[in-house]
Parts: C-alpha cells; sequence; structure tokens
C-alpha cells in the first residue's frame, strides 16, 4: 500500500512539473508546489493567472451542468449505478445508434486509442505540422511514423498534398488525422474539401476527424462530418466537453464512428469515465443556450482583440475557434516568460511557426491583461496589415 502510495504521488508530482513545464513556468516556483498540494497563497497565485495557454472554457460550466453533476454525488460510492444515459444521450444528439459511440476519458484518451488500434505493426498516420500534436506524439510512442505535410502559405491545409501523400504510402497508412478546425492555426477545412479527401484515398484507410473546436466554427463553408459516419465511411469524428462545455478537468469526450471501429477500439479505452461528469456531459448536450452564449462571448472577444492587434501592427490569422494565433516577429519561447511575468500564459511553441503565439480566448478581464502585457513586450509596428 505504502508503495503505490509513494509510486503514485511520485507520478502525479511529475505529471504536474511537466504540464507546468509546458505551460511556461518554472517547475521549481510555488506555483508548481501549489499544484503538487502545497500552500495555500500559491493556489493564489495559479488563480490569479491569466490562462490563455491551453484554449480551455475560463467562463467555466453552466449552472445546469454543475447541478447535474452535483445530484450525481450520491453514486460517488458505486461501481454499478445510473450514469444520466450519457451514451444514448450522444446518440440520439447525433441521430445515430449506441454503438457508434465510444466514450473517453478527453478526446485526448479517444486519440490515443486510435493511435493504439490503427497504427501498431509498423503503420503510418498522414497529417500536418503543426496541429493538435498529441496525436503525433501517441505514434512515436508506438514506434509508428508520422508523415508530417506543410501548411500553405496561408496556413491552411492543403488537401491535395495530404491525398497524394496517403496514395504514396497507401498500404503503410493506419490513418489520416484532420484537424478541424485545426489546433494551433483555428483556421477550418471546408466541407468541399472534407469531402474532397474522403473521395481521393482508398475508403479503407481510416480518417480520425478531431472536432474539438466545431462549436465556435460559424463559417457557412464548414460542415460536421459525422454523415460520413451514417454514410458507413471509415471516419471516426473525436469530439470533447473540454471546450464549449467548459468540462476539461472532469474529463469526458467521445468517438463517434461505424459500429465495427468502436468494436476495435474499445479493446484499447480505459472506460474510467466519473459518474459525476456523465451526468454533467448529459446536461450540457441540453443546454444548448449555454453553448451559444460561449460562442458569442468568445467569437466578440477574438474579434475585437484581433482588430487591436492587427491596429498595433501585428497580423492575426483568422481564427473560428476560442483562440487565436499572432504574428509576432520574434521567436515565440522567450516570449512566453515574459508574458508570464505579467501574470498571463499565452501558448506553447508550435513548431515551425516559431514566430507565432497562440493565444486562448479569456474573459474580458483576462483579455485586457493580455493586451496590456502585448503592448509592453511589443513595440508598435508600423507595417500595414492586409484586411480581409
Ligand atoms: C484539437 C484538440 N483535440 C483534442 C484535444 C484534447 O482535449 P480533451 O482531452 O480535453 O478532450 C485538444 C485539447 O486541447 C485539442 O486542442
Amino acid at each position: 500500500m505504502d508503495v503505490k502510495n509513494t509510486l503514485s504521488r511520485r507520478s502525479f508530482v511529475g505529471g504536474v512539473a511537466a504540464a507546468l513545464g509546458y505551460l511556461g513556468l518554472d517547475p521549481a516556483s510555488s506555483l508548481a508546489r501549489a499544484q503538487a498540494g502545497g500552500g495555500r497563497a500559491s493556489l493564489d497565485e495559479y488563480d490569479a493567472l491569466a490562462k490563455l495557454a491551453n484554449n480551455e472554457n475560463n467562463w467555466g460550466p453552466p449552472q445546469s451542468v454543475m447541478d447535474a453533476m452535483n445530484g450525481a454525488w450520491k453514486y460517488a460510492n458505486r461501481y454499478g449505478y445510473p450514469d444520466g444515459n450519457i451514451v444514448q444521450a450522444i446518440a440520439d444528439h447525433h441521430g445515430v445508434s449506441r454503438d457508434h459511440i465510444l466514450l473517453g476519458a478527453g478526446s485526448g484518451e479517444i486519440l490515443n486509442v486510435v493511435g493504439t488500434t490503427y497504427l501498431q505493426g509498423g503503420k503510418k498516420v498522414v497529417g500536418v505540422e503543426p496541429s493538435y500534436g498529441s496525436v503525433y506524439s501517441h505514434a512515436s510512442r508506438l514506434n509508428a511514423e508520422a508523415v508530417l505535410l506543410p501548411l500553405d502559405a496561408d496556413f491552411r491545409q492543403n488537401i491535395p498534398r495530404m491525398i497524394e501523400a496517403t496514395k504514396r504510402n497507401y498500404r503503410e497508412v493506419g490513418f489520416v488525422y484532420l484537424c478541424n478546425p485545426n489546433n494551433p492555426t483555428g483556421l477550418i477545412v471546408t466541407k468541399a474539401e472534407v469531402d474532397q479527401l474522403l473521395d481521393g484515398i482508398p475508403e479503407d484507410i481510416p480518417v480520425l476527424i478531431d472536432e474539438a473546436y466545431h462549436h465556435y466554427v460559424e463559417d457557412g463553408r464548414y460542415a460536421e462530418s459525422i454523415p460520413h459516419v451514417k454514410a458507413g465511411r471509415k471516419v471516426i469524428v473525436a469530439r470533447t466537453f473540454s471546450k464549449i462545455s467548459a468540462l476539461a478537468a472532469m474529463r469526458l469526450g467521445y468517438a463517434v464512428a461505424p459500429p465495427s471501429m468502436i468494436e476495435e477500439m474499445r479493446t484499447y479505452s480505459m472506460g474510467s469515465i466519473n459518474a459525476l461528469v456523465k451526468w454533467g456531459g448529459a446536461a450540457a448536450l441540453r443546454d444548448t443556450a449555454a453553448q451559444t452564449k460561449v460562442r458569442e462571448m468568445t467569437r466578440d472577444l477574438r474579434t475585437k482583440y484581433s482588430r487591436e492587434l492587427e491596429a498595433y501592427g501585428y497580423e492575426v490569422i483568422p481564427s473560428q475557434t476560442n483562440f487565436f494565433m499572432v504574428a509576432i516577429h520574434r521567436q515565440i519561447q522567450p516570449v512566453i516568460g515574459e508574458f508570464r511575468k505579467h501574470g498571463v500564459l499565452v501558448g506553447r511553441p508550435f513548431p515551425p511557426m516559431l514566430e507565432h503565439m497562440r493565444v486562448s480566448i479569456g474573459t474580458p478581464d483576462e483579455m485586457e491583461r493580455f493586451m496590456t502585457a502585448f503592448k509592453q513586450v511589443f513595440p508598435p509596428r508600423t507595417t500595414t496589415v492586409a484586411q480581409g
């Protein structure tokens, strides 16, 4: 028992240190100690930071979701318990049967499960760089190769190039990864382009479409990819409750895929979803008013601060998500530390876009603090920024 506790505490502290390093924080700082269970002042320090580094929803979960979660405490001591019918609720939401759904502890687990299922035996994943790198790091843990394609000059994903790379590696491709909208750029792949991709590659190659940020998209050329699952294509759509529903720390995501693929993947999933978040997730699906509010507040702040940055001379990639990238014309790594000194956490480096900074949309107060810090870290630029 003691050995187990020591080991698990060690790995917890290690995980926190790694996460803080990743946030641009010194793992030896009081904040790091606070995160590992230390003093109260340090927790206050954590609370005070403007957290614009991880594309979270800084407004927190809606009341309806918290009420549903609080109502589930009475099941905390159970193994078998009423679970809010979360799988059925998701299936109904998408108009598919339950056997199309696999729950994960966040969509991060789903991405890993897809990798473990389809990359074994020397298979490759095809995708762009930069994108949500966790897919590629999991591939490297499996000794699988990632065929990484550059973005176009306008930072969009190049679908013909993706088709070509997939066909060229055909027999070795385990799956194609399409993050839509893409993290870190915030740019969409249009419905026509998704169709083009699926029409252009052999039908037996699985395509993982990561729609973590789809709730934020307002561009009419975008479409969700669930219809491809319904049409029987080997498409896995990954979804999360971490973003629009603000449940990142509670860990709930899911895959929508043809039943035969769900069965293949289920072997590798942990199935460890807690009772509270199952009830919270079901409530979140029902509370569409809360989602609309978050989408609108996010869009308004994104527009406001993108315009301010551009007026200050810094180009912003026109995002459809709860984050944007700004061209900083300097290496990002030291800049992360400079913002940290102003109490603002900004996104990690996304090679090869090392002169861009990813900024998550926070509350109005956090965005104001970000803008103030930006003007202290960077001088105004006189270059004319192309509008559009
Ligand atoms: C594109 C994308 N996919 C998946 C995830 C994983 O999110 P979660 O595991 O919290 O569902 C993230 C998290 O930031 C993301 O940006």
